[in-house]
């Protein structure tokens, strides 16, 4: 103990030393020693409008003097990045990795993204092929239709999967990639049921969107509980993210990193949860930066919802997405929203706000209350209508921003009777796009016609 105070006013006599040593003005004093600062590399893209074999490159690295290459994956090495953008074509089909590497100060940043190229040339979205109306997936070709599952309807085959085949191209697990699952007890980790729904995506041309490494209702008791320092805590998370995201490495295209982080009241301030208390008010950028460096190439997402029902945490949400600048790579919209709200131009400032700052958007987590006052005891033709005039509002809007801003739309499940929302509200609703056999509903319809 007294070794450590000695040591510690060693560093702090040290530290100011070494801070009023600055500028003496003696001629003889060098002054300080400039500290490397590094720039963070990072670039978007899109496609050109006029050839689809031909992408547009713009580097989008903040800061100043440094220097910058593109490898364009096409096995020409390293070519120096010249001023404004760069068009670069890719005739072959295949899978291309795109580096853009900065150094600055001695200090080497990368940015990387994957493309998918077919015989019509670069897949917008990772998506190629597509454009007729005979599923939802074929119809949107500009972003995924994501749903959810669970293991154990995988493995249950039947009509579930072969829907799930035949409409959606994003899959999402409703509730096994999740801590609680994911890492039941100090020291182990659990990811048969998340392995499940990951290869059947594999095996069927799916995107998975994981769902949800850090989020206070899905926290196991032993976390809440935890028995150690706080240094140890933060050790504990970062080996969790770190062990889950190298776990789906390649398999899983994105990730929520942080779910639902703040209050509905006054201010919207930071739920106090476990990682706010043991990691401190920059918990989020932390869990960020730990995902990032478990796998540079994942788009991560912060995940909220009354993002567009409430201008105000919108609001706390975008400070927060400013503050994460290139960690963060899009927004997930819950839209677990009713037939009769929020309105059109609420949703829409949810797209503009993301868009503006340049970042993807998931409208994630889409189910439409039909029920929302408890005035129904089955879904009336007129009540299914409204709502089916609610899925093409969302998916039009959705369907309108850029290309480059696109990422997925989630509905958060299959048929009517499986929606969470039944036991979440306890009354009777008939929330998504499929009655209780498999049947399309106007709800189904309302998504193409949203397309068009
Ligand atoms: C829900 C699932 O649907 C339930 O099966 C589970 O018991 C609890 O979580 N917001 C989210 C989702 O981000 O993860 C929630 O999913 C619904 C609300």
């Amino acid at each position: 103990m007294k070794m450590k105070k000695i040591l510690i006013l060693f560093v702090l006599t040290f530290t100011m030393f070494a801070c009023s040593s600055d500028g003496g003005g003696n001629g003889l004093d060098p002054g300080p020693v400039p500290i490397p600062t590094a720039v963070q590399a990072s670039f978007v893209y899109t496609i050109s409008t006029t050839d689809s074999h031909v992408l547009i490159l713009d580097n989008t690295t903040e800061g100043e003097e440094f220097v910058s290459y593109w490898d364009y994956g096409l096995g020409g090495g390293n070519v120096n990045d010249g001023p404004g953008i760069e068009e670069v074509r890719y005739d072959t089909p295949g899978n291309y990795t795109i580096k853009l590497i900065v150094i600055k100060d001695g200090l080497t940043s990368t940015a990387t993204k994957t493309i998918k190229v077919d015989e019509s040339g670069i897949c917008p979205n990772a998506l190629c092929g597509g454009g007729s109306s005979d599923s939802l997936k074929s119809a949107a070709t500009t972003f995924s239709v994501g749903m959810i599952t669970r293991a154990s309807w995988i493995n249950g085959g039947g009509q579930h999967t072969a829907t799930l085949v035949k409409e959606f191209n994003n899959l999402t697990s409703e509730y096994e990639i999740k801590m609680n699952v994911m890492h039941p007890s100090q020291g182990n980790f659990d990811f048969s049921a998340g392995d499940v729904i990951v290869d059947f995506a594999q095996a069927n041309n799916m995107n998975v969107h994981g769902h949800v490494l850090i989020w206070h209702n899905a926290t196991p008791s032993w976390v809440e509980n935890f028995a150690g320092t706080d240094a140890e805590f933060e050790a504990m998370v970062e080996n969790y993210i770190t062990t889950t995201i190298n776990h789906f490495k390649g398999k899983v295209r994105s990730w929520d990193v942080v779910n639902e982080a703040f209050e509905d009241g006054t201010g919207h301030p930071l739920r106090n949860s476990v990682f706010r208390q043991k990691m401190g008010d920059d918990y989020i950028k932390k869990c960020f930066q730990f995902a990032r460096n478990a796998d540079p190439n994942a788009l991560l997402f912060y995940n909220d919802y009354n993002v567009a029902s409430s201008p105000t945490k919108r609001a706390a949400i975008f400070t927060l997405v400013d503050n994460l600048g290139s960690l963060i790579d899009g927004v997930g919209a819950q839209m677990h929203i009713s037939y009769n709200g929020p309105s059109a131009a609420n949703i829409q400032a949810v797209a503009d706000g993301t868009v503006s700052r340049g970042k993807k958007l998931h409208f994630s987590e889409l189910d439409i209350r039909a029920n929302p006052n408890n005035d129904l005891t089955s879904l009336t033709s007129v009540r299914a209508d409204l709502q089916a005039a609610k899925f093409k509002e969302v998916v039009k809007i959705y369907n309108s921003i850029p290309l480059e801003n696109k990422f997925a739309l989630t509905t958060w499940g299959l048929r009517d009777n499986e929606s969470w929302l039944l036991d979440f509200w306890g009354v009777p609703d008939w929330p998504l796009m499929f009655d209780e056999n498999y049947n399309k509903k106007p709800a189904y319809y309302g998504f193409l016609e949203g397309l068009q």
